[in-house]
């Protein structure tokens, strides 16, 4: 079975004048337009309820673009039965069968469903085309067909034999179901957690974050449309509380796939941890979860290119990433140097509807998200340790929209340099250029986190220390580039500490948490 060789899928531009633009732009208006309606996905079983909740766009959160249902208990019970009644089948069928489907969607993402899919994301999750088309076009099809060369190498390996004897690995899909938890920011992870367990044999169960529906239920419809067998990805909506029980406490729950809060992750270990001894088989447990992503400049740095990183790091899709650069250490004497290449690159920066492709910023998620950042906001400009240097305003009248806003922390534990707050703002601590191996020390010791991190220095000798010094405190670690943007097949992404079990997206590592390999021994 020979599957091409995976390569990145390339960008569109949207450039103006460009026929995707024109494209995008005319499906983002049919769908704003229009009042998509996605049900839950059980088996072949489109299920509405009489819970019947909006869609809203973060930047107009007057106006209604769709539809979704709540299930309730009844539902998520039918949605883990018919995955298990689906199993066997799904388990048996060859994984050159498997991989087909999986090839054919990353082709209807790419191709046919391309605009749509942006279209999705940026209503619904409020990102701009260029933030859109590397999550919602790009990375779920690098997701996809990278995957699919990954497992193709797992299947492939080499049994070891000896005269009249016949050693064989075989990759079995986990006994029993498998659970899919995933977060509004990234469509591509929502594609990725259930497919990449699903093309390893594996059913699913799958509760999407109530923000990020209408992609939701675009992903649904290319599923289907790839020719998923029903049963296999089944998609469920509600209280996320009672689905999360409810799996959790099945006694053929295999394991869950996670990306989404510490907190959440937590007290999902011990939800499990509890019902330890129900379980057939120990579950797998995999998460991505917080993050207090760092970027820490030398002297020896070259400041705009700090500043570029910093600005891009924080500030696209609003800081709503994992990955995005949230804290900030400055020697002092690069940092006016920084601080004014933040300022003119962010007077160049626009905020506003996606509709408009100039603007780079867009609103936050929700009123919650909204509130929650206004609050560091306030407390900043309030506070004796810090000062709010940069932006600073808010205004929630029509969508959610945060200025890009760069707090000084005066002293190195302030709150905002140790909290994360999953949106536009930034906090920098400067250091005195000679105190740098102690300010290495505040990074590494500053957060409970190790997602993501960056290091700026054009001294070599810096460098390696930083990087020494620095070994446990991201688990994606950038030299002279900023902490976003990891590209399937390029940087595996993934954290440790309380950011995740690191069990990198979109690798060989993470495909083998979905399988219970049979050694079998054979003479003849
Ligand atoms: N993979 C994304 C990034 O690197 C975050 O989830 O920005």
């Amino acid at each position: 079975f020979n599957v091409p060789y995976a390569v990145n899928e390339p960008i569109n531009s949207y450039a103006a004048g460009t026929p995707e633009r024109a494209e995008l732009q005319k499906v983002y208006d049919e769908m704003w337009n229009s009042t998509a309606d996605v049900p839950l996905y059980i088996g072949s079983e489109q299920v509405r309820t009489n819970k019947k909740n909006d869609i809203r766009p973060p930047h107009d959160h007057r106006h209604v673009v769709g539809h979704f249902y709540d299930g309730d208990a009844s539902h998520v019970r039918k949605a883990i039965d018919t995955a298990l009644a689906a199993r066997e089948k799904w388990a048996n069928l060859p994984w050159e069968q498997r991989a087909s489907i999986f090839l054919k969607m990353a082709d209807l993402i790419a191709g046919p469903y391309r605009a749509k899919m942006n279209a999705a994301t940026m209503i619904g999750q409020g990102k701009n085309a260029f933030q859109a088309e590397i999550d919602s076009a790009c990375e779920i099809v690098d997701f996809l067909r990278f995957n699919v060369q990954y497992m193709t190498e797992i299947y492939a390996e080499q049994p070891i034999s000896d005269d009249g004897i016949w050693n064989r690995v075989e990759y079995r899909p986990l006994e029993g179901f498998l659970y899919a938890v995933t977060p509004f920011n990234f469509t591509a992870i929502a594609g990725n957690l259930p497919t990449c367990m699903a093309m390893m044999g594996n059913v699913v169960v799958w509760k999407p974050s109530d923000k990020q529906m209408l992609s939701a239920g675009v992903l649904m419809e290319v599923f289907k449309e790839a020719g998923v067998p029903d049963g296999v990805i089944n998609m469920v909506q509600g209280d996320p509380a009672e689905i999360t029980d409810i799996c959790f406490d099945h006694e053929e729950f295999a394991g869950i796939h996670f990306t989404g809060s510490t907190g959440v992750f937590n007290h999902f270990w011990k939800e499990i941890g509890a019902r330890v001894n129900k379980y057939k088989s120990y579950p797998t447990i995999v998460g991505e979860t917080g993050g207090k992503d760092f970027v820490w400049a030398h002297k020896s740095a070259n400041p705009k290119a700090v500043a570029t990183a910093l600005v891009r790091g924080a500030f696209e899709y609003q800081g709503q990433k994992c990955s995005a650069a949230s804290r900030a250490y400055i020697p002092q004497s690069l940092w006016e140097g920084v601080k004014n290449y933040m300022e003119a690159d962010l007077k160049e920066i626009k905020m506003g509807s996606p509709r408009d492709f100039t603007n780079f910023v867009n609103a936050v998620i929700s009123k919650d998200s909204f509130d929650k950042i206004k609050g560091f906001i306030s407390r900043a400009k309030e506070s004796n340790d810090a000062e709010v240097v940069l932006g600073g305003n808010a205004d929630d009248s029509k969508g959610y929209f945060i200025e890009p806003t760069v707090i000084l922390a005066k002293t190195p534990d302030y709150e905002s340099i140790r909290e994360e707050i999953f949106g536009p703002v930034l906090t920098v601590f400067v250091y005195e250029d000679e105190k740098w191996e102690q300010s290495l020390d505040l990074v590494n010791n500053t957060s409970i986190y190790a997602l993501t991190g960056a290091i700026f220095s054009q001294d070599r000798y810096v460098a390696d220390f930083a990087s020494k010094k620095l070994v446990d405190a991201a688990g994606n670690f950038y030299v002279n580039d900023k902490p976003t943007g990891a590209v399937v097949g390029q940087q595996p992404f993934g954290g440790a500490r309380k950011s995740g079990t690191n069990d990198k997206a979109g690798s060989a590592q993470n495909l083998l948490r979905w399988v219970s390999p049979r050694l079998i021994k054979e003479t003849f």
